[in-house]
């Protein structure tokens, strides 16, 4: 169920029009439908039912307050890399037994924090880490659960930008030295070695690096035969950012799992970010120019890379809609770009587009996953408001930062 979509010619969140949302919101902003959030999250749980996952929705892809205490609400819990997530997840009301920390290099102050609040599992992802948990662990008389995070060699055949899993990335530890740290850990008395955790990246569509991925663990499982109490499985559940694109079989990747989970005891955890938030935003932006130039029309947006990284980062592909639709054509090669003074700040190209003009408003969909949370001060732009729809009414959940306080320093 999409609830951002064109109703007749108008393109709307929920039950509101996006052009009325633009006559009220100085652009650019990011607009939310809580319908979709929600939907998204339910329908994930409903899918994986049968296993009764842990969800830990991962912070880093969309980290706004609101948006963080619907999910709590209907029962997420959070995936995080950083303290500054981790206490946006404890001030939002997320139990923390239901949060992991994830990442390469969690500071002594961050493994301190988390140590303190007790969380659901720190997953480790070198010795020189875990043998840090232990020295801040044993200071605080604490005895820590922690995960194991394993670098499995999989491509999740994704762009390279956000593949994680292969064993040139500098995330979790390759199969050989995952069974030796285990080991060592074990021996660490301030340790409680409960998880082992995996994540191979991000926009996954396909459900082979999935399978792989599982009976690498299963493996894995079975040589050092410790009963795990919990089995992280990450995220990376792609979505379809078009019509054209493919977008993972969950229903299948669940099917998997049930399998892997056949005579094992224990709790699966999810860290979706993307497949629950991706295609609830939407960024609203205003047309500034339309300047024509050799053998294209640029199309210049009030919104820039510092809002959207995505297509600057990873060359991703947002579509971008009016948000009236009328029969009228603009002909030739269109390009949809930034104000940014860099020439990677443009957004998409196309032959030809709905007839616009300087002044109207444009809408580039699928943006709430790393949209708003990637966005920087770049250029000294402040950064743009957020708006949270739901049915026939919005509230600004996030206001545009303000000029002076970025002329601070
Ligand atoms: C450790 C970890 N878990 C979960 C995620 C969320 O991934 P996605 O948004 O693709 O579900 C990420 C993102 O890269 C990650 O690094």
């Amino acid at each position: 169920m999409n609830f951002i979509r064109f109703r007749s010619d108008s393109l709307c969140v929920e039950n509101i029009s996006a052009l009325r949302l633009a006559k009220k919101y100085k652009t650019p902003f990011y607009c939310y439908s809580l319908a979709q959030l929600k939907n998204n999250f339910l329908r994930f749980n409903n899918i994986f039912k049968n296993i009764k996952p842990i969800i830990c929705f991962s912070v880093k892809s969309n980290s706004n307050l609101t948006l963080l205490r619907e999910l709590r609400k209907i029962g997420s819990g959070a995936d995080v890399v950083s303290i500054g997530e981790l206490l946006k997840a404890i001030k939002v009301g997320i139990n923390s037994k239901k949060i992991v920390f994830s990442g390469v290099g969690k500071t002594e102050e961050e493994i301190s924090k988390a140590v303190k609040k007790k969380i659901l599992l720190i997953n480790v992802e070198s010795e020189s880490e875990a043998i840090l948990i232990n020295k801040v662990s044993k200071k605080l008389s604490k005895k820590t659960s922690i995960g194991i995070r394993l670098n499995p060699n999989i491509s999740g055949n994704t762009h390279k930008k956000i593949s994680t899993g292969s064993k040139n990335e500098k995330f979790g530890l390759l199969y050989g030295d995952c069974i030796n740290l285990c080991k060592k850990i074990q021996k660490m008395k301030n340790l409680k070695l409960e998880g082992l955790s995996v994540h191979i990246g991000s926009q996954i569509t396909n459900i082979k690096p999935f399978k792989n991925m599982l009976s690498t663990l299963d493996k894995l499982i079975k040589r050092i035969k410790i009963d795990f109490k919990f089995i992280d499985l990450g995220g990376g559940m792609g979505i379809s950012y078009s019509n054209k694109e493919k977008k993972l079989n969950l229903k299948k990747y669940s099917k998997l799992v049930e399998k892997f989970m056949k005579n094992k005891n224990a709790k699966i955890i999810f860290e979706p970010g993307r497949v629950i938030v991706g295609n609830a935003g939407l960024l609203i932006s205003k047309i500034l120019y339309i300047k024509k130039s050799a053998d294209k029309k640029f199309i210049i947006l009030d919104a820039g890379m510092n809002d959207l990284m995505r297509p600057a980062l990873y060359n991703a592909k947002h579509q971008i809609m009016p948000l009236k639709k009328t029969s009228k054509r603009l002909a030739g090669n269109i390009e949809f770009v930034g104000p940014i003074c860099e020439s990677s700040d443009k957004f998409y190209n196309q032959k030809g587009f709905v007839k616009v003009k300087e002044g109207d408003y444009v809408g580039l969909t699928h943006v709430g996953a790393y949209g708003m949370s990637l966005s920087s001060n770049y250029n000294i732009r402040p950064t743009a408001a957020e708006v949270m729809v739901t049915g026939s009414n919005h509230k600004l959940i996030r206001k545009r930062q303000s000029l002076e306080n970025l002329l601070k320093n």
